[in-house]
């Protein structure tokens, strides 16, 4: 069928339709539920922030997490996500990953420790739109030298992602901008893993690969929904599976940091849905 300017305008005056490359293209419905869902994670890991104190188990704050999600009408992503074959559901509400995991570790009995590096991330669902949003935290007072420079250049690597994002742009400039910012400080970036489309399903295409690859020829167009969620390492980018098939580790047992925004192509540029209400992006957060 010829698509004629006509039914170009038609399409986008529609809630939604889908492009060549099978990436979704959201109209003003998917923003609106996009910004709720982005609210309440950012809301979620706010209100987690106080409660990262050494001696808290990952699994109190996922309880507190689960609660506040459920309180709010929504539901936690990540519990019972994505078993199939020899790997079992996600059994727990978010993901906490601590020092040298790089993503994906599972909320368990044992205590933060002063000095420790911890990566929460959080999804929730909000009427159907899924709102994935993570930030690092430093455990106690007294972060080591490299864990600040880790945690700083990883926050800074998702920002210069972002800002790759506007319509015409290349999502190749993102992975580009992320790379040579990171390996400039000499760290290394996790290849394995890599953002996500995301809106009314919780990982879609197109894949966000947080370094340069001559195959990645997406376009933006506004409308378009994803992460963008550097794992950055301070020595090799290679990470290892540990048995439960979700902890991801470094394969040299290095630290490992990981910001991550859910956000739009705009007309004009980008759209951060997953902003903190309190103005918080990195720690220190006070
Ligand atoms: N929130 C993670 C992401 O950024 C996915 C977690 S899936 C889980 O895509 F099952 F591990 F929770
Ligand atoms: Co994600
Ligand atoms: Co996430």
């Amino acid at each position: 069928m010829e698509n004629t300017k006509k039914q170009r305008e038609q399409k986008k005056m529609n809630a939604l339709n889908i492009n060549e490359e099978g990436i979704t293209i959201h109209g003003k419905a998917g923003f609106e539920g996009m910004r709720k869902a982005g609210k309440l994670g950012a809301q979620t890991l706010d209100m987690i922030t106080p409660h990262v104190q050494p001696g808290v188990t990952t699994d109190e704050l996922d309880k507190l997490c689960f609660d506040f999600i459920t309180k709010n009408g929504a539901i936690p992503a990540p519990l019972n996500y994505g078993g199939e074959g020899d790997r079992p559901p996600f059994p727990k509400s978010i993901c906490t990953s601590i020092n040298n995991v790089v993503c994906h570790g599972i909320p368990c009995d044992k205590k933060l420790m002063n000095g420790d590096v911890l990566n929460i991330d959080v999804t929730v669902i909000v009427d159907g739109w899924h709102g994935d949003t993570s930030r690092m935290f430093f455990v106690g007072n007294k972060p080591s030298v490299m864990a600040k420079r880790l945690v700083t250049t990883t926050y800074d690597c998702m920002m210069a992602g972002i800002e790759q994002v506007k319509p015409g742009g290349s999502l190749r400039d993102v992975g580009r901008a992320i790379q040579d910012m990171a390996e400039k400080a000499r760290f290394g970036v996790v290849r394995e893993f890599c953002g996500h489309g995301l809106g009314q399903v919780f990982h879609a295409a197109p894949s966000v690969l947080h370094y340069d690859d001559p195959y990645t020829t997406t376009i933006f167009e506004p409308g378009m929904f994803f992460t963008i969620e550097p794992m950055i390492n301070v020595g090799t980018w290679k990470t290892k599976m540990l048995n439960d098939k979700w902890t991801a580790v470094t394969k040299d047992k290095k630290l490992s940091a990981q910001f991550e925004h859910s956000l739009a192509v705009t007309e004009d540029g980008f759209e951060i849905f997953t902003l903190s209400p309190k103005g918080w992006t990195k720690p220190p957060y006070d």
